[in-house]
């Protein structure tokens, strides 16, 4: 096996029964992190680059079975945060040394692309970067939201196999996902996907597809989470992923994609509280810590267990900065753009 580890990091391929047969191995493990973590130094530096997450709606219209905001979990209290509350969260943020923000929502209809834009434009004064993760939207739509000066979007593929993306996602189509992201990158976005790890009934053979795809599109992040099943959801029984699997898929994304920007999860830290750090030194180079107030903290639960849900943004980020100096690392003070150290 780690003969196979040794050849990724000199190829950067791997094909899919080796990665099958990776996932498959538990002995190489910690090798397998080692190795990640040596190739994120050699390849994107020990500066970590912090996003901070503005999570603006939890307004949906999709009904993604494993998701806490799906539309049709009423107990959810909703909310759509105002374009000038937007923009003094951004405001906020660069002000705590942010350089990168992550507006993320539900897919809303709230906001119109003329005010989507607007906020995009108006944040983009303040001279940080704008990454989206606001779902599928058209091609004018994407067009009109890279040409108000986003910067990136983050669009995760949750899983490349048809028979659970159908099972998942009412009314969505995995071709059209694929669609949009394959759009995103064409139209000049620094484009992220990634997937959920311990769906029901996924394997390690659609996991390898999944990476497969991520080189495929040569992805700019990848995004990688475990699922955890949320009490008011169709999963709340099904037992979820776990940290080590996810913690893997994410070490092998390192040595398929080496240059991109991989981000220790906050669904991470919520199966294991070293979660992010542990991360950190097996691939992981981006930590996207959370800027909302902490009035909006609690309905935005994709997942029970979030971590931070009543830390004000400047103390999760004194918190975050500790953790990463004290493992020897720095912060990043670029933008943090894909190979930018
Ligand atoms: N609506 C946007 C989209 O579709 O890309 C962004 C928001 S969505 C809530 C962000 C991500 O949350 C999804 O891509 C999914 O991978 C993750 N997520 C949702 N439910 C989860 C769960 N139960 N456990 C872990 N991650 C989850
Ligand atoms: Fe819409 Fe999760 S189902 S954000």
């Amino acid at each position: 096996m780690k003969n196979l580890i040794n050849k990724a990091v000199k190829t950067n391929r791997l094909s899919h029964s080796e990665i099958v047969d990776i996932l498959q191995d538990e002995t190489c493990n910690d090798y397998l992190f080692k190795v990640a973590d040596y190739v994120r130094k050699i390849r994107v530096g020990d500066a970590v680059h912090l996003r901070g997450l503005i999570e603006f709606s939890n307004i949906c219209g999709q009904n993604c079975k494993y998701c806490g905001i799906r539309r049709d979990n009423s107990l959810v209290e909703r909310y759509a945060m105002t374009p000038e509350d937007i923009f003094e969260t951004a405001k906020r943020a660069a002000s705590l040394g942010f350089k990168t923000v992550v507006l993320q929502s539900g897919e809303t209809q709230t906001y119109s692309i003329e005010t989507l834009c607007e906020i995009v434009k108006k944040i983009k004064t303040l001279d940080i970067a704008v990454t989206l993760s606001i779902g599928e939207k058209n091609e004018d739509e994407y067009r009109a939201l890279k040409e108000a000066g986003a910067d990136r979007y983050l669009l995760r593929i949750e899983t490349t196999s048809h028979r659970i993306y159908n099972e998942l996602h009412p009314d969505m189509s995995l071709s059209r996902r694929k669609a949009c992201i394959h759009f995103l990158k064409k139209i000049g976005f620094e484009t992220g996907t990634g997937d959920l790890i311990g769906l029901p009934h996924q394997t390690n053979e659609n996991i390898a597809e999944d990476l497969l795809f991520f080189q495929e599109i040569d992805a700019d992040m990848v995004g990688l989470g475990p699922f955890i099943p949320h009490p008011q959801t169709p999963l709340k029984d099904d037992v979820g992923g776990t940290f080590e699997k996810a913690l893997k898929v994410m070490a092998l994304a390192r040595l398929l994609l080496p240059s991109a920007n991989i981000p220790a999860t906050t669904a991470m830290e919520t199966l294991n509280p070293k979660g992010r750090i542990i991360a950190l030194q097996s691939g992981a180079n981006v930590v996207m810590p959370n800027v909302n107030d902490t009035f909006y903290r609690d309905k935005y639960q994709l997942y029970p267990g979030k971590i931070c849900l009543n830390d004000e943004a400047e103390k999760c980020r004194k918190c975050v900065e500790t953790k990463i100096t004290s493992i020897g690392r720095s912060i990043a003070t670029t933008k943090g753009f894909r190979g930018e150290k």
